[in-house]
Order: C-alpha cells, then sequence, then structure tokens
C-alpha cells in the first residue's frame, strides 16, 4: 500500500524508530543501497524558497541511484492552472515519488489522495516532518535513546516546527514543552493529537507562558526563526510579541547541564537565538543541518519499500 509523510503523526513510533534505524546505517555506509537504480526520477517541488531541504533531497536521490527533477513552481502549471490531483496524475507516471514544499497543508492531502506513488511534506505551514526526522537523529547521535528526554521549544508555538517537535517528539516517547505568548500556543487540535500519542508513548505535552520554567532541566533546547516563510508580513508584531522568548545564554544555564541546542536554520542571530548560543559548545545545528541528507534517504528507501 503506497505511504505518504504528510504530517509526523502518519508514522507509529515503530515506523519513526525504523527510519532512525536505517538513517544510522545509511550514514555509516552512504552508498550502500540504490532502490532508485535505473535511474528512477523524484520530483521536489518548491512553492517557498530552500537551502537544505532542496540540497539534501539533490543529494540522497543521487545516492539512492536516482535522479532529482528539483521544480521551481514559479515555472510550473501547479499553484496556477493546474490543481495538486491533477499535477499528481501527471507525475506518477514517470516519477517514484513526490516531494512538495508549500503553503496549506490540503494541497499536500489533495496531492496525496490524487496519486499511487508516495507524496513527502517537505514543509508546509503547519509541518515540517523531514527536518524532525534529522532533528531526532541528531538527539539521538548526541543524547542516546530518545523516549523519556525533555524537549523545550520556544518562541511561535503555532509554527510548521512547534506543531512536528509536539508530534514527532511524543512518538518518539519525549516530554515536549512548548514556550510561546498564549496568541502564539500551538493549534489546539494538534496538541490534542499529541496529547493522544503521548498517552500511549509514555511522552508529555506541557504548553508553557513562562520561559523559565520550559527550561528548567531540558535536554534539549530548540527554537525556530520568529518569522516563518509566509508570515513577513508581521514581522514587526512577532519581534515584539516574541521577544521574551529568545534563547539566550542565560536561558540555556537553566537546561541540563548536558543539554543541546538545535535549530532547524535559518536562523536569524540576535533574534530567536543568540550569537553565544547558536555558534557556542551545546549547539549542535551543523549535525542536524547534515542530517536531513540521510534521514530523508532512510525515509525514501523505507517508502519505496511500503508499496
Ligand atoms: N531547515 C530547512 O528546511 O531549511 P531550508 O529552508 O533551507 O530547506
Ligand atoms: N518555520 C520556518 C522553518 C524554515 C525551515 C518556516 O516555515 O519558514
Amino acid at each position: 500500500m503506497t505511504r505518504h509523510l504528510l504530517r509526523d503523526d502518519d508514522l507509529t513510533p515503530a515506523e519513526q524508530a525504523e527510519i532512525l534505524d536505517l538513517a544510522i546505517e545509511l550514514k555509516r555506509d552512504r552508498w550502500a543501497q540504490k532502490p532508485l537504480a535505473g535511474p528512477q526520477t523524484v520530483a521536489v517541488i518548491f512553492d517557498k524558497s530552500s537551502t537544505r531541504t532542496r540540497v539534501s533531497f539533490a543529494v540522497g536521490i543521487a545516492d539512492l541511484g536516482g535522479s532529482p527533477l528539483i521544480i521551481s513552481t514559479a515555472n510550473s502549471q501547479l499553484g496556477g492552472k493546474e490543481t495538486p490531483s491533477d499535477t499528481a496524475r501527471v507525475l506518477e507516471r514517470q516519477v517514484a515519488a513526490i516531494v512538495w514544499r508549500t503553503y496549506a497543508q490540503s494541497g499536500l492531502e489533495e496531492m496525496a489522495r490524487g496519486t499511487r506513488v508516495p507524496v513527502v511534506n517537505a514543509l508546509s505551514d503547519d509541518f515540517h516532518p523531514c527536518q524532525l526526522l534529522a532533528d531526532l537523529l541528531t538527539i539521538r547521535e548526541h543524547k542516546g535513546e530518545l523516549a523519556g528526554l525533555t524537549l523545550s521549544f520556544f518562541g511561535d508555538g503555532r509554527s510548521n516546527m512547534a506543531h512536528s517537535y509536539l508530534l514527532a517528539g511524543v512518538t518518539a516517547g519525549m516530554h515536549v514543552r512548548v514556550a510561546s505568548p498564549a496568541e502564539y500556543a500551538p493549534r489546539a487540535d494538534v496538541v490534542s493529537d499529541a496529547q493522544a500519542i503521548a498517552a500511549r508513548t509514555g511522552g508529555s505535552v506541557v504548553l508553557e507562558a513562562d520561559p523559565v520554567r520550559a527550561a528548567e532541566g531540558a535536554d534539549v533546547v530548540v527554537t525556530d526563526t520568529w518569522v516563518s516563510m509566509g508570515k513577513e508580513e508581521e514581522k514587526q508584531a512577532r519581534l515584539r510579541d516574541l521577544g521574551a522568548y529568545k534563547v539566550t545564554r542565560e536561558l540555556m544555564a537553566l537546561a541540563d547541564p548536558g543539554a543541546i541546542f538545535i535549530h532547524c536554520l535559518p536562523a536569524d542571530r540576535g533574534y530567536e537565538v543568540e550569537a553565544e548560543v547558536i555558534d557556542g559548545p551545546q549547539s549542535v545545528v551543523w549535525d542536524e543541518a547534515e542530517n536531513r541528507l540521510h534521514a530523508q534517504k532512510a525515509l525514501l528507501v523505507w517508502l519505496l519499500r511500503q508499496e
């Protein structure tokens, strides 16, 4: 049966762990698997800008023996004259999988409904599940067993990253804290989905307005830009509203002494994080960026096996 990754909870805890194990294997032996040899093509479509996602999918697809076809929607019919489902029907006869970075989650859902090849969310307004696979891989490398760790996210709790930390974090059995002002709190339906998963995995969800309480004893400290793609018009309000949630050296000092700092990048130094933190000894952001490659390769291998 065709499987898709549209949001983090499309994977069960066992499936998530299987993909992370495979990512570790592929990181050790980069050219060990060639499921796309032929070469088969994978379409990688961008409605929004990207550096890491574009490079890691292009390189990863080539590593797997395949050929990446990078499409910018500005130069395609998708989003203008053509619907996601018609686009999917055209692509599925020629490509092995479709990877898409877009705005509305509903577009991805429509694309997935319309096709028999796997569809991967490469970031939407609501979720960034590929980033989470890379982040969990990075946390596992630096902290070991994921279950039982406390991950604290600071900033825009309604962002794709906060939502993905909630779903993927509890799937891995982690305790996820989201520190944000009430008006930037995560969406209620995502919180209740995360709580339901946590009840099965032993993880937990805490929404916290006080950044100090959220930081105390954390194993993983996380933030993301305060101005996600598509929110540029709200920039001034966001800089004002989220100022108290900046990850500073003082905030890091409240976390566990062995805590790591992660950030999906790109980062705005001096806004959501101080330069001394992101460029400091607890930061593992460059490992995290590299792990996009290994995690997404594992994801593609796994998805192609399910067909
Ligand atoms: N973290 C991430 O997705 O980066 P890009 O926007 O550069 O792809
Ligand atoms: N929340 C950010 C993530 C960038 C990788 C955005 O959507 O712009």
